[in-house]
């Protein structure tokens, strides 16, 4: 027997299992101390009333006889799949449903979906970067080549032709710099995924958090992306899904590789080793994109946006240089004192108390850098923020 070598090209744990660990540890020797967490991007306000009340009913159908439902469509019941197709359609993205799949979040289908692609492509990613992008690379031994995100780009690197790459992923807005790409950037990334006849994988899972109406919420606004790009995307940030697990993947119909359908490798991957999402889970989905889940999801949506705004104000006082928090619920900032991430995250959770996500752990281009989430609870996040203010002045 072999085990899978590329497990020793990965770092020992899971970046926020590291984070959680040290917490862990932190909290042992000082049980007094009240620790704010604004690490990983886990949401604090529960799920709104028309999708609670809407797996209520759902329970109740699979108590009866008559309503039970048992092994589901592999690929989500029509019923999500036609709410998604609304709900894209508001922004003039034309889906089939056959092009829709409901999964239980984008995490796995972001690891699961290079199941279709050879161990032998080359992989371009952005760093910094959701760490599962390379983790799950890194475990097929595929090659990575990464795009520098800096200050300079504003965090927003655009193709560079002498790269030739198979696979591109892009985050927009950016988890973790909380920087989205404009229209016309990201039809570059079309442009140069067609020409070099590369997949974009697109990670779409903060789109609900763009206020600005001119940014692109989706990659097939934009044109000729359905023959190059899938999308996957998520509920878990958007209505409050992270321990509910519901997220959906778009893989178009145009969508083709030496002549052969990636959604139709995709459709066999998943009736293959998926066995759908809960029927109580998808009922709930559904209510999110019903007139009145939409209003009550926004309500959330606004209440961490409040907390970013804070957040980034408190910054501004400091003068502590970041970016995100506008369209994106992370904000994304420069270590003070010249401080490496590591060292910021260990001054933040001893003296102040909060814990962050350092910026290094996120790849090279992350390091001197530190994220903030802005899914904490009001009063939480206003505490957070006082002594952050404190400890600066310490600094
Ligand atoms: C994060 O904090 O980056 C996210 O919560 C991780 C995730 O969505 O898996």
């Amino acid at each position: 027997m072999k085990l899978n070598e590329h497990f020793s090209d990965l770092q020992d744990s899971y970046l926020f299992s590291t984070i959680a660990h040290k917490v862990a540890a932190y909290q042992q020797e000082h049980p007094e101390k009240e620790i704010i967490r604004l690490g990983i991007g886990d949401v604090t306000l529960p799920l709104c009333d028309a999708v609670v009340q809407a797996m209520h009913r759902a329970v109740d159908e699979m108590g009866r006889k008559e309503s039970f439902h048992g092994y589901g469509p592999e690929q989500g019941y029509d019923f999500v799949k036609e709410a998604l197709q609304g709900y894209y359609a508001k922004r003039g993205v034309v889906l089939d449903l056959q092009e829709i799949f409901v999964s239980d979040g984008a995490k796995s289908d972001v690891g699961n979906i290079l199941d279709l692609f050879s161990s032998e492509n080359t992989v371009l990613i952005p760093d910094p970067v959701y760490p599962v992008y390379v983790d799950t690379n890194l475990m097929a031994g595929r090659k990575i080549v990464y795009l520098d995100a800096n200050e300079q780009n504003g965090f927003l690197p655009l193709p560079d032709p002498s790269i030739k790459a198979d696979i591109i992923y892009l985050c927009s807005p950016n988890n973790p710099t909380g920087a989205v790409y404009s229209r016309d950037q990201l039809k570059a990334w079309v442009d140069y995924a067609r020409e070099c006849g590369a997949v974009i994988l697109f990670d779409a899972a903060y789109e609900a958090f763009l206020s600005d109406p001119a940014l692109p919420r989706s990659i097939f606004e934009i044109e000729g992306a359905k023959e190059c790009a899938i999308e996957f995307c998520s509920l878990s940030k958007t209505a409050g899904f992270t321990g509910t697990r519901c997220g959906y993947t778009v893989v178009p119909l145009a969508l083709e590789q030496e002549g052969v359908s990636l959604n139709k490798l995709w459709l066999r991957r998943q009736t293959t080793k998926f066995n759908g999402v809960p029927y109580i889970v998808q009922r709930g989905a559904e209510a999110v994109f019903t007139e009145q889940g939409q209003r009550q999801i926004h309500k959330a949506i606004d209440y961490y946006r409040e907390n970013a705004r804070m957040i980034a104000g408190a910054l501004r006082e400091m003068g502590i240089w970041f970016t995100g928090g506008e369209n994106s619920p992370y904000i994304w900032l420069k270590c003070p004192g010249g401080l490496s991430s590591w060292e910021y995250f260990d001054r933040l959770l001893t003296e102040a108390n909060v814990v962050g996500t350092p910026g290094a752990g996120f790849g090279k281009n992350g390091e001197g850098f530190f994220r903030l989430t802005a899914f904490g609870d009001r009063d939480s996040t206003a505490e957070a923020v006082s002594r952050l203010k404190k400890l600066s002045l310490s600094n």
